[in-house]
């Protein structure tokens, strides 16, 4: 397979979704509209999906937990992401990082923009990257940041305002290497697995990325999205979901169906890459966001990477003859990722054999 070239970033739109929802009170500007595959008009009403909450408590032994390692296994083979309740983070630090995120994205335009990120670049404020003339835009302004490792931290993106903003959120992303140990191991328990064998190729080098997310009231939820559909790119994604106002939805038997909100939960989906190496087992769902006509809406999503050298296929014992090797092995798999998905196309088509 050739490889695509390298993502050329064009001239971003002069203003944030934030600043075109303040001033376009009744319509959205067509690049927003989506068209065709894309999602056509959306129908407004969904069902809601019964997401198993699985109890983080139960999975840290590595004894015990047998019917919670079943709950979990059959929650990432069908819809591939669960409600990550009692998972050692509190109710009131989930609430304070909440708050902070909201008191970033309130901040004056001038304040939020001394961490606008740099044509071409990833992190920091700012909206979609553009890469063609055609694509339909996300309703969305992010703030994309690296966690860890550490020194792979580009401070000058971190909001000073409010001032608890980057001790709460290094914090987080402590927690949050505890909750995805956890995970990847109690996942390989459920297939009867050594329990380091997800957890060998996910590495002690993976990369953690925060992504805030502010979904602007939107007059036209009838035409556009906030995220269009897509899996993610990563090992697994930890999404803290807005406390009060819906939003995601995830592909499930060829039907979108709305993410319920459990405040202290984190909501976490298996990405491209716990799917390739699952061997198609865990299932990385396509998922997108609805905007909301009468509430803003913000989130946080933190995906769980492994490092760009570190080799990821299928684990050997679930390669079977009922079950031969789906996927080769990858490297680096976040690079084509962006590529296409502004194509609206699975990057895991290039992963497949
Ligand atoms: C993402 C994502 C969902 C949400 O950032 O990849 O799917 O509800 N976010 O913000
Ligand atoms: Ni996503």
């Amino acid at each position: 397979m050739a490889e695509p070239p390298p993502p050329v970033e064009l001239q971003p739109q002069a203003k944030t979704v934030q600043e075109l929802a303040a001033t376009n009170r009744n319509e959205v500007p067509e690049r927003y509209i989506c068209k065709g595959d894309n999602g056509g008009v959306l129908d407004d009403s969904f069902p809601v999906l019964d997401v198993p909450t699985i109890d983080f408590g139960l999975l840290a032994s590595s004894t015990a937990g047998g019917e919670e390692l079943e709950k979990l296994r059959s929650a990432l083979s069908s819809c591939g992401c669960i409600q990550a309740i009692n998972n050692g983070i509190t109710s009131a630090f989930l609430d304070e990082l909440r708050e902070v995120a909201r008191q970033f994205f309130a901040l004056p335009m001038e304040e939020k923009k001394k961490y606008s990120r740099e044509i071409g670049s990833t992190e920091g404020y700012g909206n979609d990257m553009i890469l063609s003339e055609h694509q339909t835009l996300d309703w969305t302004d992010r703030l994309y940041l690296i966690l860890s490792p550490e020194d792979k931290r580009t401070l000058k993106f971190w909001p000073e305002n409010p001032e608890a903003f980057r001790g709460i959120l290094h914090e987080y992303s402590m927690k949050l290497q505890v909750v995805a140990e956890v995970l990847l191991k109690a996942m390989a328990r459920s297939l009867n697995l050594e329990e380091n064998c997800f957890l060998h190729q996910y590495g002690d080098q993976a990369t953690l990325q925060a992504r805030f997310n502010l979904y602007p009231i939107c007059p036209r939820p009838d035409l556009v999205l906030g995220v269009k559909p897509h899996a993610d790119g990563s090992a697994i994604t930890m999404l803290l979901q807005d406390k009060e106002v819906e939003g995601l939805q995830i592909l499930k038997d060829d039907q979108w169906v709305s993410v319920p909100i459990i405040p202290q939960a984190l909501l976490i989906n298996v990405g491209d890459q716990v799917e390739i190496m699952s061997n198609g087992i865990f299932k990385s769902p396509l998922h997108r966001v609805v905007t909301n006509s009468e509430r803003e809406r913000i989130t946080l999503a933190v995906f769980c990477i492994p490092h760009p050298d570190q080799e990821i296929e299928p684990v050997d014992e679930l390669i079977t003859e009922a079950r031969p090797r789906s996927y080769k092995k990858v490297k680096d798999y976040v690079s084509i990722y962006f590529q296409y998905y502004q194509k609206g196309r699975r990057p895991i088509e290039a992963a497949l054999l």
